[in-house]
């Protein structure tokens, strides 16, 4: 019987391009997920994008974008990634979507029947600008600790105080500057306090399923001290509007808090996947044998041990059989920043024409089941790749298939010999070694017992030294099977290598001329069969290449600052021809409006000596009221792809001069045409 298997990676958040930890656990995933299809297992591997949350929304208003615009923009550069690194999700999907929606509201409800969820006055601050209340993090003051100023709401950067952001002295909001008011509010709690709830996940995190050190972890959580603090609290599952999110079922203006529906996301991929697929999502849910598998960090590691399965089991939902944690990766022992990422690009690294296999098998052959970080390091890259994919496993089959081809016209012949036989014997009575320690997701091991495989291949080409036998008259039997023997091997060790390598792999598959591998082929043979010509399947990895991937080496000796002009540095190099792709006209405003929605926008209508005026949205009503502009000549992009907004499409943009930083230097200043130009000239 073969398994039935639902796994996900977490969802990132829709709020910038994947970075090289994204990848990692993606990868981490991916081989896991390999190795089963391998075994005939059915998987169903899903991710979507994270979408919703305050800094989202905040984001995209200062892109001057609807949330969904902005969120649609991430999206749209996710493919390459995935493709780039071989990463065999089977959907890709959002928690922006009906799915997500129908699953949250019903989620929610079930838990309301069931008696979690109760409502409680919480008092927080309120921007009287923005108009909406503020997340700790958009919440700035002084320490009331050590008195540093301009610290964030939740703790000091300067003394490490932890604090609440009604403890700020002098506070202000980091969205307007505006000074908060306290402001009371109802918000929705999911009681994880209930004691069915301590019961329930008491069992279901300490069973035994789970990492030891994560459950460990988890223990901690359930403490109570001896004052009563502690112990599992309940969680505010709401936000009062704005807010970009699902909102809850009968109570208007407020949303889902975005942790609440993120995981949701999950279900909501897999049931818009098998939505495409025409099957009945329901049933595979039902049925006990899928096992719900997620990968995660270990930074989320209290939601997916907590809030979720208990979300899930108290809505009468399939729970989840595992969560399987990692550790962080860093990058020269550098630590990685969640939104920043580290020094390594991942497209970067495609770019360079680095390939995707090597990274792959570095990450494996550092990871292991447990919660550990992993370092990338260019120099351990680089020996990796090239001492044991170059040196020890692609130097297997280019040592032998020369003399199959000019020799036996690409032969193999079936006896082996017995040091043949021997050695396959000794290759296949591994498999199920290497097998286990997928299964566990001990990739390093089973990385070293793989090499430690092709060592002895290696060892046994030694011996029968098959550029000597090649001069022998008379050797053509022993030099027929040690070339066969050989390739037999070869082909045991790719498929070993598989779910690491799959390009590799298929590539191989290719010159032997066999069906992609599955996992049962590791124990077969190929005896009388003919192979194809050898193409170079891998190159070294030149260390110069890898060093590119790093972005400019730190510096020693701390320069002196220098001032960057308007507050940011010069862009890229382009060409003139990249210039003239800009297009750029002299606009008269026929007339500027302000924006029903927006603070932000004014709806210009603009004169570019065309026979229709056009409509463009522009970020300047916080300085220009809309009639110091009708009437002036100003410059703007005219053949900029129209864009979609919440308030209509913008066919354009006005050109305006601001400091990178309008906080500290305010200000946005219009370009302005010298008298005598006439609308529709070409700026050039
Ligand atoms: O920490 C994060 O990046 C979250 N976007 C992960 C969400 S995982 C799941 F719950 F959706
Ligand atoms: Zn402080």
């Amino acid at each position: 019987m073969s398994r039935k298997l639902f796994v996900t990676t977490a969802l990132p958040y829709a709020n910038a391009p994947f970075h090289i930890g994204h990848m990692m656990e993606y990868i981490q995933a991916d081989i896991w997920v390999r190795f089963q299809r391998m075994g005939g297992a059915e998987v169903n591997f899903v991710c979507a994008d994270d979408a919703h949350g305050a800094p989202i929304m905040i984001a995209a208003e200062a892109a001057g974008q609807t949330p969904q615009e902005f969120v649609a923009g991430i999206a749209g550069g996710r493919q390459q990634y995935l493709d780039g690194f071989s990463i065999s999700f089977d959907n890709w999907h959002s928690t922006d979507s009906q799915e997500n929606t129908e699953l949250a509201q019903s989620i929610y409800t079930a838990l309301k029947d069931a008696g979690f969820i109760d409502v409680r006055s919480v008092e927080q601050f309120f921007d009287p600008v923005k108009s909406m209340f503020l997340p700790d993090r958009y919440i700035k003051g002084t320490c009331p600790r050590c008195g540093t100023p301009d610290q964030y709401g939740d703790s000091c950067e300067n003394c490490g105080a932890v604090y609440a952001p009604t403890d700020l002295k002098d506070p202000y909001s980091a969205l307007s500057g505006a000074t908060p008011e306290l402001r009371s509010s109802e918000h929705f709690f999911f009681r994880l306090s209930d004691p069915r709830c301590v019961e329930f996940l008491q069992s279901w995190t300490q069973d035994g399923k789970l990492q030891p050190e994560v459950a460990n972890k988890v223990r901690e959580w359930f403490v109570t001290d001896p004052d009563g603090s502690g112990g599992l609290t309940d969680w505010d599952i709401s936000r009062d509007a704005p807010y970009f999110g699902i909102e809850i079922p009968g109570a208007p203006g407020k949303y889902f808090y975005v942790w609440l529906d993120a995981p949701i996301g999950y279900l909501a991929s897999l049931v818009n996947l098998f939505g495409k697929q025409g099957r009945d999502v329901q049933a595979f849910l039902a049925d006990p044998e899928v096992e719900q598998i997620h990968f995660i960090g270990k930074d989320i590691i209290y939601f997916h041990t907590l809030f979720w399965p208990a979300m899930l089991h108290f809505s009468g939902r399939k729970i989840p059989n595992n969560v399987f944690v990692h550790g962080f990766l860093t990058v020269s022992e550098e630590k990685m920043s969640k939104s920043r990422g580290t020094g390594i690009k991942p497209l970067r690294y495609l770019e360079l024409g680095l390939n995707p296999d090597w990274l792959r098998y570095y990450l494996a052959a550092k990871l292991n089941a447990h919660v550990e970080d992993v370092d990338f390091t260019a120099e351990d890259f680089v020996t990796r790749v090239n001492a044991d994919l170059v040196g020890k496993y692609v130097n297997i089959a280019s040592r032998v298939s020369g003399f199959l081809a000019k020799r036996f016209d690409g032969r193999l012949s079936a006896e082996l010999g017995a040091d043949g036989e021997a050695l396959i014997a000794a290759l296949q009575a591994r498999v199920p070694v290497v097998a286990e320690l997928y299964e566990t997701r001990e990739f390093g091991k089973a990385v070293r017992e793989i090499m430690a495989l092709a060592d002895q291949v290696n060892g046994y080409i030694e011996s029968h030294k098959p550029w000597e036998l090649a001069k022998v008259d008379g050797a053509e039997a022993q030099l027929h099977a040690a070339c066969s023997t050989g390739i037999e091997a070869f082909r045991i060790l790719s498929v070993l290598l598989t779910p690491i390598m799959p390009r590799t792999a298929a590539a191989v598959a290719d010159f032997l001329q066999v069906a992609p591998f599955t996992w049962g082929d590791a124990n077969t043979r190929l005896g009388e069969h003919s192979i194809g010509r050898y193409q170079h399947l891998m190159a070294r990895v030149e260390t110069e290449v890898v060093e590119q991937l790093f972005e400019a080496p730190p510096i020693a000796i701390e320069p002196e600052p220098v001032p960057e002009p308007g507050g940011e540095p010069v862009a890229e190099e382009i060409s003139i021809e990249q210039f003239a792709a800009v297009d750029l006209r002299v606009a008269r405003i026929v007339s500027a409006e302000t924006v029903d929605g927006s603070t932000k926008l004014l709806r210009l209508v603009l004169d570019v000596g065309e026979p229709q005026p056009r409509t463009v949205f522009s970020g300047i009503a916080a300085i220009y009221s809309p009639s110091d502009l009708v009437g002036r000549m100003t410059v703007m992009v005219a053949n900029l792809a129209p864009r979609k907004m919440r308030f209509g499409t913008s066919e354009g943009m006005v050109l305006a001069a601001a400091h990178a930083d309008t906080a500290t230097e305010p200000g946005i200043f219009l370009l302005e045409a010298d008298s005598g130009a006439t609308a529709g000239m070409r700026v050039r």
